[in-house]
Formats: structure tokens, sequence, C-alpha cells
């Protein structure tokens, strides 16, 4: 039985306490068969830690992603074709297309974590979701040792999901991720807050610079920093519900926010729900929902795993009991 030895406190946003047998960084392919080679058991990835509550100790040796690298591999008069390391922070990368004038991800400013969670969570927001841009990406099977693309249509993109997080979860680590950016961009201002603070900033012709800094600014005025408050981001995702749930709730709350999905059903937002039941800004010890912004749970300070759990699990039940609607969390329980 190997020990215990290393701590993962360092190594996710929650600030969660607990062990596991070893942290490996691994900055290149080769360092990943290298890894493989020694057939250590079993194996866990770790990129920026941002998306994962850790409630036990983990029996498992973690590969903390490290695979760095931003370039053009093929373009055109419209387009270019860029290669990301997976372990590339996904903000700089961000920053990155917009000094390259290349638009497509100048609404996802500030998503915390690293490139390769990227396809994995089909991270969104401000109504532009990163498969907009997803080309393809590079992983390595974990029990085979063999390299594999996967293609936008492999991925099985969702609304916070991926194949990576259903069939194949575990199975890979993803080395690099290729997104097809634009030179000829199309903004995407049609999200409320965004046209709101281009027009306080008086910008009449947004670039996408101008976009991804309004994207910064509402950002930080309403989601925690995790570097000073531990969190997650959101913690659930935003229910779909169909039109008579919706109904039904707007006969006690008339002014229930929602967003049309298709015909028959809606997206509720889960902070909105939260919120009505009465959880918002409320504390379990340690850990609590986020006063500015409901969906977001954070750690005060010494909150364990379970603590963190058992309090999702408290507002689980208040907005069941309240709307009928049981939510589900968005982040990975480890
Ligand atoms: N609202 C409340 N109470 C709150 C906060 C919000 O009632 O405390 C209501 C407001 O009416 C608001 C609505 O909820 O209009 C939606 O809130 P917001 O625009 O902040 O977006 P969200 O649905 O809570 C989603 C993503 C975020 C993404 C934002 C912006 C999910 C689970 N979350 O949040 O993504 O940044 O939209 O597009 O889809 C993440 O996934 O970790 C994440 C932060």
């Amino acid at each position: 039985m190997t020990p215990l030895r290393s701590e993962l406190r360092d190594f996710n946003t929650m600030r969660m306490q607990a062990k596991c047998r070893s942290v490996i960084p691994v900055f290149s392919e080769q360092d990943v068969f290298d890894v493989l080679v020694q057939e250590l058991h079993p194996l866990k990835i770790i990129g920026g830690g941002s998306n994962i509550l850790i409630t036990k100790d983990q029996d498992a040796y973690i590969l903390k992603n490290e695979i760095k690298g931003i370039e053009i591999i093929d373009e055109d008069g419209d387009n270019a074709l860029v290669k990301v390391g997976a372990g590339e922070n996904w903000h700089l990368l961000v920053l990155w297309t917009i000094s390259h004038g290349l638009g497509g991800i100048e609404n996802l400013a500030l998503i915390p974590g690293c490139v390769g969670a990227a396809p994995m969570q089909n991270i969104g927001a401000y109504g532009v979701e990163q498969e907009s841009v997803f080309h393809s990406l590079q992983a390595i099977d974990l029990v085979e040792g063999t390299t594999k693309t996967f293609y936008k249509e492999d991925c099985k993109f969702g609304y916070r999901e991926s194949i990576f997080k259903n069939e194949v979860k575990g199975k890979y680590i993803i080395t690099h991720v290729n997104y097809l950016f634009s030179k000829h961009p199309k903004l995407n201002t049609s999200y409320g807050a965004i046209n709101q603070k281009l027009q306080e900033k008086q910008v009449d012709n947004p670039t996408i610079e101008d976009v991804a800094h309004a994207v910064i600014e509402i950002r930080q005025s309403k989601l925690p920093d995790p570097k000073i408050i531990p969190n997650t981001g959101s913690f659930f995702k935003n229910p779909v519900v169909g039109i008579d749930v919706l109904e039904s709730i707007k006969v006690r709350f008339p002014s229930v926010v929602s967003y049309p999905v298709d015909e028959k059903m809606v997206k509720i937002p889960a902070a909105w729900l939260i919120q009505h039941a009465g959880y918002k800004g409320m504390r379990h010890g340690d850990a609590a929902t986020h006063e500015n912004h409901a969906l977001v749970l954070v750690n005060h300070g010494n909150a364990t795993g379970n603590e963190m759990l058992s309090f999702a699990e408290i507002i689980q039940n208040g907005v069941e009991d309240k709307f009928g609607i049981r939510l589900v969390p968005e982040v990975n329980i480890w």
C-alpha cells in the first residue's frame, strides 16, 4: 500500500484539504508516456483544479497537466487554426487571441481553469460555449498508452457536458486542443449585461478587446475571485424544465427568470431558484453561498469537502421542496 504523501490543497480552487499518493507534473506528451511505463495505478488528472470538489483522500497518483504552448498551425484569410497545450491557463489563451486579433472566445474571458478542462466541461458564458470554436483535440489513452484525436462530433458536447465527463471519463489525458478562431470576428453582445456595460463605457463599435474587457468587469463585479475567496464558479447547472413547471412557479413568483431552450423546455437560472428558496448568502460553518451570486458556493476558511457537499444537499433539498426541481452539480465531485 503506497502511503498518501502529497497534499492537494494548493491544487484545487475550493482549497479542500486531502491527500493523494503523489502529484506528478507532466510538461509534454513524452512525460505522460514516461509515467505510463511505470504502471502507477490508479491515475487521475488535474488541471487548474477549478471545477472539482474534493471530498476525501485520493488513493491515486495525480497527473498535473502542465503541457504548455500556443501556436498557429494553419491559417487562411479568414481563420487561424491554433494548437494549445492543455495545461495553458484558459484566460491567458483568451488574452493571446485578442492580442492576435482572433475572435471567438472573448466572451469567455476570466473563466478559471486550464485549456484541457474547456472541452471536458464545454465551458461557456455570456451566450458563447467553447464548442463554437472547437476543432479537435489530442489525448493519450491512459491504459493503452496510445494517442487519439477527437473531432467535434466525437466529443458529444452538451450544456457543460462532453464524452470526457461520461462514456470515457478518466480514460484519457487531453494533451492539446485545436481551436479555429476567426480573423473577421462576429461579436456576440446579445447577452444583456455585455451591451449594458458597453453602453456605460460609451463604446459604439466594440472590438473583441472591448467585449473581453466588458466581460472581465462584469465577472469581477459579481463573481468572487478564487484566489481571495476559494470557490469553483457555478456549483450547479441551470436546470432545464418543461414550460408547465415554469408556469406553475410563475403563479407564485411572476418575476421568475427563464430562457427558452425549445418549444417545450426552458432553462431557469439555478441562482434565481437558490436565492428565492432563501439560501443566498447563507453560511453553514465555513461553507456558504456567495452574497453577490447565489450559484457560487464558497469556502470561508476551513470547510471540508463533506461539509461543502452537505451544504450543497441542504440547498438541493430546499430548492426541491419549494420548486419541485432537483439541482444537479456542475462541478465534478472527487
Ligand atoms: N440571479 C439571481 N440571484 C443571484 C444571481 C443571479 O436570481 O444571486 C439570476 C438573475 O436574474 C440573472 C440570472 O440568475 O439574470 C442568471 O445569472 P447570471 O447571468 O449570473 O448567470 P448564471 O446562469 O448564474 C451562467 C453560467 C456561468 C456564466 C454565466 C454568464 C452555468 C451553470 N453558469 O451562470 O458559468 O459565467 O452564466 O454567462 O451555466 C460556470 O459555469 O462556472 C460559470 C461561472
